[in-house]
């Protein structure tokens, strides 16, 4: 059985007197410790996708969906206390947005290991370390007592993935995580992702813009355009032999004039064993 699964999944807008499709009847599943992107342009519903698996739609939007489950919990009928946090948890693009700058990175996870766990103050204080380590960040003591500005970004969107794995989330969702960081810092957050689904066994959802990001870090992929999946598989069958007119315009549009230079797909594993070759 699947662990996530997702079928005909679709999130509607109301405005003034019309009714919009923003996802549009989406289907998917991923199995327990894959990393599974989700890839399309600016706009094509990918947040919204995943915004509707922890009920964090804006007010005028609603749900749909013919199953929407993770592991044996239903997201369409599960109150989201019970989902956000303790099932699930997501990281965003942002991390200087997402953390609170008037409080330490220490109040700030203990604050999240006291709503959803229930260690002593001790073992609080044992268990904050532990993450901040889990996430690779050296000298603990001194990122516990720092304030969000005192970090670079590549830290703080360290210490952001720290707090979604406090609450012991099994699933991950990462939305654009390293968009705002530079590329160093990027790979670095990649290699991240990647040994936290080896060490703790968990299960990501990734999502970018960027393909050849996807393919540095995804087992699966799903494109999206315009709130539909026009294409989804194996990420070096979509990447090596695009199916859809529109993954091909991706690809060509990331690889710019080099695209010019033989077939598409003959490029594409190129870029694939690129990726591979900076692992
Ligand atoms: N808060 C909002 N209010 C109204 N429409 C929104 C809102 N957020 C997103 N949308 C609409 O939903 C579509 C999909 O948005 P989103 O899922 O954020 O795209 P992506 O994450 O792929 O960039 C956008 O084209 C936008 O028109
Ligand atoms: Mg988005």
């Amino acid at each position: 059985m699947a662990y996530l699964d997702i079928k005909s999944l679709s999130v509607s807008a109301r405005s003034a007197n019309e009714i919009v499709k923003i996802v549009d009847g989406v289907s998917f599943t991923i199995d327990r410790g894959e990393i599974f992107g989700i890839v399309g342009e600016s706009g094509s519903g990918k947040t919204m996708t995943c915004s509707a698996m922890l009920s964090l739609l804006p007010n005028m939007m609603s749900v749909s969906a013919d199953k929407m489950t993770v592991a044996d919990t239903d997201l369409l009928t599960s109150s989201p206390s019970l989902v956000r946090g303790k099932l699930i948890s997501m990281i965003f693009q942002d991390p200087a947005a997402a953390l609170n700058p008037v409080f330490s990175i220490r109040s700030q996870i203990n604050a999240v290991l006291k709503r959803h766990t229930t260690l002593t103050s001790a073992n609080r204080k044992q268990r904050l370390h532990q993450l901040l380590s889990d996430v690779g960040l050296p000298d603990t003591q001194r990122v516990a007592r720092s304030y969000p500005h005192e970090l670079s970004g590549g830290m703080q969107q360290r210490v952001l993935i720290a707090m979604a794995l406090s609450t012991g989330a099994q699933l991950l969702i990462a939305d654009e995580p390293t968009t705002a960081l530079d590329v160093t810092v990027q790979a670095q957050i990649l290699e991240l992702l990647k040994s936290l689904r080896e060490r703790l066994g968990l299960t990501i959802i990734f999502i970018s813009h960027d393909l050849a990001v996807v393919s540095q870090v995804c087992d699966r992929v799903a494109v999206m355009r315009h709130g539909e999946i026009v294409e989804q598989g194996d990420i070096f069958t979509v990447l090596g032999n695009p199916q859809h007119a529109y993954t091909r315009a991706l690809l060509a549009s990331r690889l710019g004039r080099e695209s010019a230079r033989g077939s598409l797909s003959t490029v594409a594993v190129s870029l694939l064993e690129g990726a591979k070759a900076d692992d």
